[in-house]
């Protein structure tokens, strides 16, 4: 008995360091919030973007190679920002500058864990499966961009977890792997919270556009997405997608079943289904180049 009340205080202890941590989360860079809340005012113009994003030089040269890497594959090199604004267009420069903001907040410090390579290559997945997927549900374009977005964050809590708890984290991985759970039941057992919620409060503490949010929260319980469900319900998916197709690491082994009401709502034959996988298959190669960018 004794032992149970001693692991059930140091798990409240734990939950207590977990959240005085997340509160002290320092701000994505200044420059990304910037550009989050500039596209947020309706008289912002291209030329106020261009200025906000050239003054960081980090930032519109990490723009610039993504807008020139394979995974866009443009025809002709796009040599300034303001070119590369008109080309994508506000709202894909705003997730990109988000994306690029996550992955700088979270760079690998040491060796931990969590193997970030792979960890990016399944979110990668994720992100382009759930493209395809918006794409064959016929979702229009504003869409089908926030469902790569939330693909390519939806396990961020997973980072969090990882960087600021990472014995915790490190017996997390190799419980799921060892009594074949799934890592999210493992981060309950081992740190009393699991990267989804984690990933909702860090989403709430940066400001993340509540469909982000969304996606990052409920990417393994869709049915409750209710407002969202749609887009949550593609993330849904394409994790499973991704996992199916061995593409990176999800942080277990298994392949979770596809949630009734998703599959419902999607209606897709198997001959579908098949040509989705082909498709990510194809596009996960491309995206590697994106990922690099991203990440480096
Ligand atoms: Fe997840
Ligand atoms: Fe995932």
């Amino acid at each position: 008995m004794a032992t149970v009340i001693e692991t059930k205080i140091k798990q409240e202890r734990l939950l207590s360091i977990i959240e005085s941590e997340l509160q002290d989360l320092p701000p994505l860079p200044a420059v990304v919030v910037r550009v989050m809340q500039t596209i947020n005012e309706p008289t912002t113009s291209a030329a106020d973007l261009n200025r906000l994003i050239s003054s960081d030089q980090a930032l519109s040269g990490k723009i610039l190679r993504l807008v020139n890497s394979s995974y866009y594959g443009f025809p002709r090199r796009i040599a300034t920002i303001t070119h590369a604004i008109v080309i994508l267009g506000f709202n894909t420069i705003r997730n990109l500058a988000t994306s690029l903001g996550v992955a700088k907040a979270f760079e690998a410090r040491g060796q931990t864990a969590l193997d970030r390579d792979k960890f990016w290559s399944h979110s990668v997945a994720v992100a382009v499966a759930a493209w395809i997927i918006a794409r064959r549900r016929n979702l229009n374009a504003k869409v089908t961009e926030e469902v790569f977005v939330g693909g390519l964050l939806h396990d961020l809590g997973k980072l969090f977890l990882d960087q600021y708890f990472p014995d915790q984290y490190a017996i997390a991985i190799k419980l799921a792997r060892a009594a074949n759970i799934s890592i999210w039941d493992a981060e309950k057992t081992a740190l009393g919270i699991g990267h989804v919620l984690v990933g909702k409060r860090i989403a709430e503490k940066w400001n993340l556009p509540p469909t982000l949010t969304a996606m990052v929260a409920l990417h393994h319980q869709p049915a409750f997405a209710k407002d969202y469900f749609e887009i949550v319900a593609i993330v849904h998916a394409a994790d499973r997608l991704a996992r199916k197709l061995g593409l990176g690491d999800g942080g277990d082994p298994g392949v979770p079943p596809l949630d009734p009401q998703v599959e419902k709502w999607l209606a897709f034959t198997p001959q579908v289904w098949e040509a989705i996988e082909q498709d990510t298959i194809k596009k996960f190669e491309d995206a590697k180049e994106f990922m690099k960018i991203t990440t480096s």
